[in-house]
């Protein structure tokens, strides 16, 4: 399938790519092809399939699939994306295809809680090491690089405390010792962040977020920026037996054409959320990317297009866990859950102080993570400072 026009707005790329109804009854979504076994007309064909390009068994990618891929390689402006079963095997997957025993990792210290733990546990079992770099050290990365460093493993902005990176000097160094440069590019999505224009060669994403959009389905994808790096990553994946499910392609497909409204509403919603939570008394400090005080705002400014509605806040006091619950468990719209970028409003406190562990998490305290949803604002902010009132009478019964 392929998109009809050369179009280049991401609006028109996100409501084109990936599909193409006259080679299916004029029917606008491609449908879902449910597979295991694929067949094969004449021995010729099935000896001279090619396992990037062609068909070849269920597990392998079905074009369901495969409609997802060129949309979000299209959108992202990838050479061509692989989908598998979560986020998080986008990571693997992705990283997997670089690494061998005695090679050398670096990862930003504020990535993803189970990238981290992937390379503590596992790979570090696989004998491949690591070292976390501070989120802020800009071009000193060049001397954490050793002859070994296969990959330089990115995520901008962090999860929980939010500070962003210099991409484009930390790609460019990378590059030039030989490394492979990954970045978790979920938070701004392709629309606010374009990796291959800033030195990367590979973009993950856990589609789950606002890619799916509804909080219905798991989903990952890796963007390639070259034939030869999507064939590393898709033999990679292959190996381990990665796979997208034909009916959660089918659902990130879907919500891939609304995600250009969705992501402008979230960011929109969430600097709003942000601003009034930094005017109230309990608040300490905002941690979001568009906030001048927050690091690598200017890292931001230059190169992104904007942000999504996800970031958290910190509390002025130390709060007992009565007074938490007490905030939270009355909450009536913000849900208290894993995950974001659904329609949906999260919250959840979380401890960025037990991951770190190259640049300690500099206020040392729990963050509450907020995902700000389609929901009205008003309604929202009244959800939020009615927790905020029960938190500081628990906090001063
Ligand atoms: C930044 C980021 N990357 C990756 C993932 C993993 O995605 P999944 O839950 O689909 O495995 C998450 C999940 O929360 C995430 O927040």
């Amino acid at each position: 399938m392929t998109r009809r026009k050369n179009f280049t707005k991401p609006d028109s790329i996100l409501a084109t790519a990936g599909r193409d109804p006259e080679s299916n009854f004029g029917i606008v979504n491609p449908p879902v092809y449910h597979a295991s076994t694929i067949l094969f007309p004449t021995l010729d064909k099935y000896e001279n399939r090619s396992p990037f390009d062609d068909y070849g068994y269920g597990r392998s990618g079905t074009p369901t699939q495969r409609a997802l891929e060129e949309a979000v390689a299209a959108i992202e402006g990838a050479h061509r994306a692989v989908a598998v079963q979560s986020g998080l095997a986008a990571i693997t997957g992705a990283i997997l295809g670089f690494v061998k025993s005695g090679d050398h990792m670096l990862v930003v210290d504020n990535a993803y809680g189970p990238t981290r733990r992937f390379a503590t546990t596992t790979l570090k079992n696989f004998g491949v090491e690591t070292t976390f770099f501070d989120p802020m050290i800009g071009a000193g990365i060049e001397k954490l690089i050793r002859p070994n460093t296969k990959v330089v493993y990115l995520e901008a902005p962090g999860s929980l405390t939010f500070e962003v990176q210099d991409v484009a000097t930390q790609a460019a160094i990378a590059k030039k010792h030989g490394a492979v440069v990954m970045i978790d590019n979920t938070w701004a999505t392709p629309l606010y962040f374009r990796p291959f224009e800033q030195g990367c060669d590979i973009s993950v994403h856990a589609g789950t977020k606002y890619i799916v959009g509804h909080s219905d389905a798991m989903m990952g994808l890796i963007s390639c920026g070259s034939r030869a790096i999507f064939e590393t990553v898709k033999t990679a994946c292959q190996g381990f037996g990665y796979h997208a499910a034909p009916d959660d392609s089918y659902l990130a497909l879907r919500g891939l054409r609304t995600m250009g409204v969705r992501v402008r509403h979230h960011e929109k919603s969430g600097l709003a959320i942000a601003e009034w939570l930094k005017s109230r008394p309990e608040v300490d400090k905002i941690l979001h990317p568009a906030f001048p005080d927050c690091p690598g705002h200017e890292n931001w400014k230059r190169q992104f297009k904007g942000s999504s509605g996800l970031f958290s806040f910190t509390l002025k006091d130390t709060h007992s866990r009565n007074a938490m619950a007490a905030m939270l468990d009355g909450m009536e719209i913000f849900g208290m859950g894993a995950s974001w970028g659904g329609f949906e409003s999260l919250i959840l406190p979380a401890h960025p102080e037990q991951y770190r562990t190259a640049a300690p998490w500099p206020d040392g305290k729990q963050v509450f993570r907020v995902h700000i949803g389609l929901e009205d604002v008003e309604d929202l902010k009244g959800d939020l400072a009615a927790g905020l009132d029960r938190l500081t009478r628990a906090h001063n019964a």
